[in-house]
């Protein structure tokens, strides 16, 4: 922020005073404002507050605008979506151009369908690459945003940020994650988003359909102030080339879980969830209670995603090693201090495994090349692993997300395009190994979880030995199952988080002092079997700003329940009203207690067979945006793929207000309890510990509990 201080007159204020002259670094606003010459330097803001719209103001004031802007060239500087596949029939593509042309007049149709028609072409969709903004994307402070509502001017702050070069993966073609979770599908619908945002009052709402926004309409104060939906389908096409085609013509969109719904706040999210997993991983393979010292924990992948993993290790305390077949991959985390130290050689990692385990180092290793040979070796070495998984994308086994062993990086890529079948070959020939090797390991005694990437699935699909005695069930559980579920979910612990709307780092550090002080409070009088989640994030939060965590905006999460959740937002409301912090955004991450539907995922630890519903997630959606939200969404498809979750959030702005206070506490108390409610009814122990925990304190709460049937009764009659 620049300031100058100078001595003046100034639209006619006539003064002796010193006068500061406090411009953002946009220049939206100046303020003059007065400085007592006392001791206790108190501001008194008592003179003018003149607006000049910036660049950024008038062009996002502006929408789509009247005369074709330049066009743009394609810029290699920036990661780029791969091409998408050219599915659709000729008439399918005049329907896409059709589609594209309708946001613009008829007189610039004759100029913009042979681009558009070339980018379909070309990329397998219209991104509009022409209308994208000259303006840096970043999560400006919410005061810079134009408009008549904060909210609006919030939800523009999240989109911001959803766009940011640094946390999004393909920025050009509105991609903030996974490859295809897109915040718009073109940049049209970005910009009319952005306007409508700039108009609306908190007397409307902003309909959002997969990226498209269908207009304001009139609705009430009280209201989520934007409603999205993204890739809602009829069931029956909502598989993988519905999602190719329905998006190729523009009429649907991925929007994975935070990205098509302004909630990402980059590589912070998965560093936290990572972190939880391997200390609660740690615990189930602790004999006397002991911690992750000294203890090896051997996974792979060290890219978007999958690169948390050294760090989370690094934090929960353990000696990790990470397997990356890609080298750019390794070198790039390695240099950005994501992983300690990286070798190359197997001998030479032995020796440095062995070493840091004598001494007890916490310590994160990348082995330059493939995990198979990494547990092949160990297990001839017989260096014990603690804690085994996984992260190579097998959600996607052909086309680049698991490297065969026995291969290189080069040669795997040439096969995958050359001869896709003897690359399937290989590509499940290396799983039988994979698997081989590790149930060797566990033979020994280490723990092995399957990190909700496919995995097992893929290594049952390739004949490997992964199946249970049943045949039905793998012989390992996923890390839902075993830990996330069980030790968070069902307690009603999950990834809250927030964002300052300052910008300011001095609001983040405020906030986490507050909310370190909320659960220190909380944890003196919960019962016991929360002690260890509370412990766990005070540990977190109080490490977060030496972690340095921030990439994009000021943002901050953790795992909490309803309690701790609705006592920490409740503090920052205070604050915000006693004006020591800005205004915050709150939210979180789909991946969540109530949040996802999602059978091999997140409700992977429901056994009464409703994983495969979407109740749960459908109210949530709904129940928050009756209890107070500022914008709430519903997306199909997520970190496991179109047609296989139904996932949703929210956003809220806190400003300090007493209406703040309240949405905060009836929302966040739906928020979480309904999951928890529905995990009881599946007989859930620690959801039904948990509710009726919830029912003790709050007496308006009545949820129907479970009875359980004797097994012997069920045998004698089936
Ligand atoms: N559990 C969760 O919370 C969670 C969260 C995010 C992602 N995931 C899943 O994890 C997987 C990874 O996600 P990502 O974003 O990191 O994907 P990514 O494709 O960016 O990274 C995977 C990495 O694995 C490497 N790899 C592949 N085969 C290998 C092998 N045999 N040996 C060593 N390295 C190998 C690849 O080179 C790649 O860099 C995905 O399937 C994703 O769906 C799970």
């Amino acid at each position: 922020m620049a300031t100058t201080v100078r001595r003046e007159k100034w639209k006619g204020i006539q003064t002796s005073e010193i006068f500061l002259i406090e411009k953002s670094s946009y220049l939206s606003t100046i303020r003059l404002l007065s400085i007592d010459q006392n001791p206790s330097f108190a501001i008194r803001i008592k003179q003018v507050r003149m607006s000049i719209p910036t660049a950024f103001q008038q062009a996002v004031k502006e929408g789509i605008p009247s005369v074709i802007p330049p066009k743009k060239e394609y810029d290699n500087t920036v990661s780029h979506a791969p091409k998408r596949k050219d599915i659709l029939s000729d008439s399918e593509k005049k329907l896409a151009l059709k589609n594209a042309l309708r946001y613009f007049p008829t007189e610039q149709h004759a100029e913009l369908a042979p681009e558009f028609a070339a980018e379909l072409k070309d990329y397998g969709r219209i991104y509009m690459y022409r209308y994208r903004p000259d303006y840096k994307m970043y999560a400006r402070p919410i005061e810079d945003y134009p408009g008549k509502s904060e909210q609006a001017k919030a939800i523009m702050l999240m989109i911001q940020n959803n766009l940011d070069y640094a946390v999004a993966q393909h920025p050009h073609e509105l991609i903030t994650y996974g490859g295809n979770g897109a915040v718009f599908q073109n940049w049209a619908q970005y910009r009319l988003t952005m306007k409508y945002l700039t108009e609306m009052t908190n007397e409307q709402t902003l309909v959002m359909y997969s990226g498209h926004p269908l207009g304001l309409f009139p609705s009430h104060s009280e209201a989520p102030r934007v409603v999205v939906t993204n890739g809602m389908m009829i069931p029956n096409y909502s598989k993988p080339d519905d999602w190719e085609k329905f998006n190729a013509m523009g009429v649907t969109q991925y929007g994975q879980m935070t990205a098509g719904s302004y909630m990402y706040i980059g590589p912070q999210g998965i560093v936290h969830g990572t972190t939880i997993t391997v200390l609660n991983g740690g615990r189930k393979v602790s004999v006397n209670g002991e911690g992750l010292e000294g203890k090896l924990f051997l996974t792979s992948g060290l890219g978007g995603m999958s690169g948390a993993q050294p760090k989370a290790g690094n934090i929960a305390g353990c000696i990790t090693v990470c397997a990356e077949v890609n080298p750019a991959a390794t070198y790039k985390r390695h240099e950005q201090g994501w992983v300690d130290e990286v070798y190359d050689d197997l001998d030479e990692l032995c020796t440095r495994v062995k070493k840091a385990k004598e001494s007890k180092e916490v310590v994160s290793i990348a082995f330059d090349g493939n995990v198979v040979d990494v547990w092949e070796k160990f297990d001839k070495e017989d260096i014990y692993i603690d804690l085994g998984s996984d992260q190579s994308s097998l959600h996607n086994p052909w086309a680049g997300g698991y490297y065969p062993v026995g291969l290189s990086y080069k040669e795997s890529t040439d096969i995958m395009s050359s001869n896709p079948g003897l690359f399937k070959e290989k590509v499940q020939e290396s799983l039988r190994r994979h698997a081989a090797a590790i149930n060797r390991h566990t033979a020994k005694g280490t723990y092995f979880f399957d990190y909700g990437n496919a995995f097992l699935l893929e290594a049952s699909r390739a004949g490997a030995d992964i199946m249970d005695e049943d045949g039905v069930n793998f012989r390992y559980s996923s890390y839902v199952q075993d830990i996330m579920g069980p030790m968070c979910f069902d307690y009603g612990f999950g990834p809250f988080r927030w964002v300052c709307t300052s910008g300011k780092a001095k609001d983040l550090l405020k906030t986490d002092e507050i909310a370190c002080q909320v659960l220190e409070d909380i944890m003196s009088t919960s019962p016991t079997e929360i002690q260890q989640q509370m412990a766990d994030n005070i540990k977190w939060i109080k490490g977060a700003q030496e972690n340095k965590l921030v990439v994009g905006s000021q943002a901050r999460i953790l795992y909490a329940d309803a309690e701790g959740r609705i006592r920490i937002a409740e503090a920052f409301n205070n604050a915000i009203a006693d004006g020591a912090i800005g205004p915050v955004v709150l939210g979180r991450d789909h991946h969540d207690v109530s949040g996802t539907d999602s059978p091999y995922r997140e409700t992977s630890n429901i056994y009464d067979g409703s994983q495969f519903t979407a109740d749960m997630a459908v109210q949530n959606f709904v129940g928050d945006s009756f209890r107070g939200a500022t914008w709430i969404s519903l997306h199909n498809g997520g970190g496991v793929g179109w047609g296989e979750v139904i996932n949703g959030g929210f956003g809220m702005l806190l400003d300090g207000t007493p209406e703040a206070d309240r949405r905060l506490k009836m929302m966040l108390h739906w928020d979480v309890n309904n999951g928890i409610a529905r995990r009881s009814w599946a007989r859930n122990d620690e959801a039904i510990f948990a509710i009726k925990r919830a029912m003790e304190r709050t007496p308006e709460l009545k949820v129907t509990l479970p009875n359980d049937a004797d097994a012997s009764l069920l045998d004698s009659l089936i």
